[in-house]
């Protein structure tokens, strides 16, 4: 099949031009050129009977199917059933590269691997002679645009937690000045009590996510699943704009929607009753559903917190490493000044925050801390990952391919205007998302897709989000868009 490309100034040839070097062909020569299916469906039968022995032992009730590493490539992935799927969603948005990527291969063979394997460092204590060196080339290397600095963690709640951590140690920190804490703080805190603890907050906006654990949880307003029966910290929640779609269309509406809600997060700072210390935003809430804002929206956030001191998280768990066109997504808002802090796990496979400020590093040592504070093994493969996206750039690769996508799909659901809407990420890299009108109707998709040869994810209640790899190319796209079409057909003949 053969599609057009749809941006003006980005022609057919044009688009060939710039594949020329196709990254994917010289990662994966021997990678499939379609999905293959061996099963009646997916997941098959050898999935069904290796999952409800997994099951005995282990929680697989979210399981997709059994999946078979070894016999992955590229942008396939393969159950154990031997079926390829082409895989757009990728480990939750986590796999750069493609699966069992030469180059992360190479990295895994070497000696600092084994080195940073089997001698788990405790970095904060015991920090190898190689870290400095692997931070310098690889994730911090990679910062983003005013940052200078990074603490690791261990999962992207992990970095948001750290970050809330640094934040609020900080705030305390401003009001104490040079003073040391107080034995009424260091005998509260014993009892879990002012003012040893703290009353400040963190702000976080409604429908984002960011992370599952008891601090990040709090800040998570994505679904109420996730956070039932947990107890949660009374923290402010803001209202996200709910924008309409496409961005172009609905500027002026959606210019008073974004207004509508800087005001409020702006209101909310003035009254909360207490400080808030920071809030957190994504560049686009992924989980909860793929809500895009505007550079206005950020920017205000920007500027509005500056002013009243409150600090800035953006949260690129899911945005960064180059899936928006941008290694970072919030490259694309021109900030007036960097956020506070930038946390980062998934594509990366390493986790963390970013920062400049070096007050935001506690002035006590053992406060910001845990046995192994990140993983060095974690930071060989980001340097690996951080080189071979800027070697080959894939950055700028996926924005244009993001384009192509974007383009044909727009065009394919003109053909379901009814069935399919509020497509999404438009000139923001693979980043897209698209919408059913039921729940049920995005499930039916994401499972008759499946066993049509493609692996996609829901968000939200009723979207459909793309995350593929950084090496995904031309020909994927055009399997990719095959798919979305023949599954629309076979469920809105
Ligand atoms: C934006 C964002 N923040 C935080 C997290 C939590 O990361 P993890 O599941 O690694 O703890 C996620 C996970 O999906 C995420 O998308």
């Amino acid at each position: 099949m053969i599609r057009t490309a749809y941006k003006s100034g980005i022609t057919r040839a044009s688009l060939s031009k710039r594949y020329l070097g196709n990254v994917s062909k010289l990662y994966y020569p021997e990678e499939v050129t379609g999905p293959v299916l061996v099963s009646e469906n997916v997941p098959g039968p050898k999935t069904i009977e290796l999952n409800k022995k997994l099951g005995e032992h282990f929680d697989n009730r979210a399981t997709y199917f059994v999946t078979d590493y070894k016999n992955s490539l590229g942008n396939y992935i393969s159950d154990c059933d031997g079926n390829k799927l082409l895989d757009v969603y990728a480990q939750i948005s986590s796999i750069a590269l493609g699966y069992n990527n030469p180059a992360l291969i190479k990295t895994a063979q070497s000696e600092d691997m084994v080195n940073a394997l089997v001698n788990r460092p405790a970095l904060a204590c015991f920090p190898s002679k190689e870290y400095g060196q692997i931070l310098e080339e690889g994730i911090l290397a990679a910062a983003p645009p005013g940052m200078t600095k990074v603490w690791t963690a261990l999962s992207g709640s992990c970095a948001n937690e750290t970050a809330y951590k640094a934040a609020l140690m900080y705030q305390a920190s401003i009001k104490r000045g040079d003073n040391d804490f107080t034995a009424e703080e260091l005998s509260s805190v014993m009892d879990n009590a002012l003012p040893g603890t703290s009353d400040m907050v963190i702000m976080s906006f409604d429908k984002g996510f960011h992370g599952r654990l008891f601090g990040s949880l709090s800040t998570t307003r994505s679904k109420a699943i996730h956070k039932l029966d947990i107890p949660a910290f009374d923290w402010p929640k803001a209202p996200f704009p709910e924008l309409k779609y496409p961005l172009s269309e609905f500027e002026a509406e959606n210019r008073k929607e974004e207004e509508r809600c800087l005001a409020e997060f702006e209101r909310i700072i003035d009254q909360w009753p207490t400080q808030i210390a920071a809030f957190i935003v994504e560049p686009v809430q992924s989980e909860g559903g793929d809500n895009h804002a505007s550079a206005f929206f950020f920017k205000g956030l920007r500027e509005i917190s500056k002013a009243k001191g409150v600090l800035m998280i953006v949260d690129e768990v899911q945005t960064g490493v180059g899936a928006s066109g941008k290694f970072w997504a919030h490259e694309h808002w021109n900030l007036p000044t960097p956020p506070d802090m930038v946390t980062f796990s998934k594509k990366f496979q390493a986790a963390g925050f970013y920062f400049a400020n070096p007050d935001l590093q506690p002035k006590q040592p053992f406060r910001q801390f845990n046995t192994w504070c990140g993983d060095p093994s974690k930071a060989l493969l980001a340097k690996t990952i951080y080189q071979e996206v800027t070697h080959y750039g894939l950055v700028g690769r996926t924005a244009e391919i993001g384009d192509y996508v974007y383009g044909n799909l727009q065009s394919i659901f003109t053909k379901f205007p009814t069935q399919v809407k509020n497509l999404r990420g438009e000139k923001f890299g693979t980043f897209i998302a698209f919408e059913f009108n039921t729940a049920n109707e995005r499930n039916a998709f994401l499972v008759a897709a499946r066993n049509k040869g493609l692996n996609i994810g829901g968000c939200g209640d009723q979207s459909v989000r793309m995350r593929p790899t950084l090496v995904f190319e031309r020909e994927h796209a055009d399997v990719f868009l095959q798919i979305v079409e023949d599954t629309l057909k076979q469920l809105y003949p």
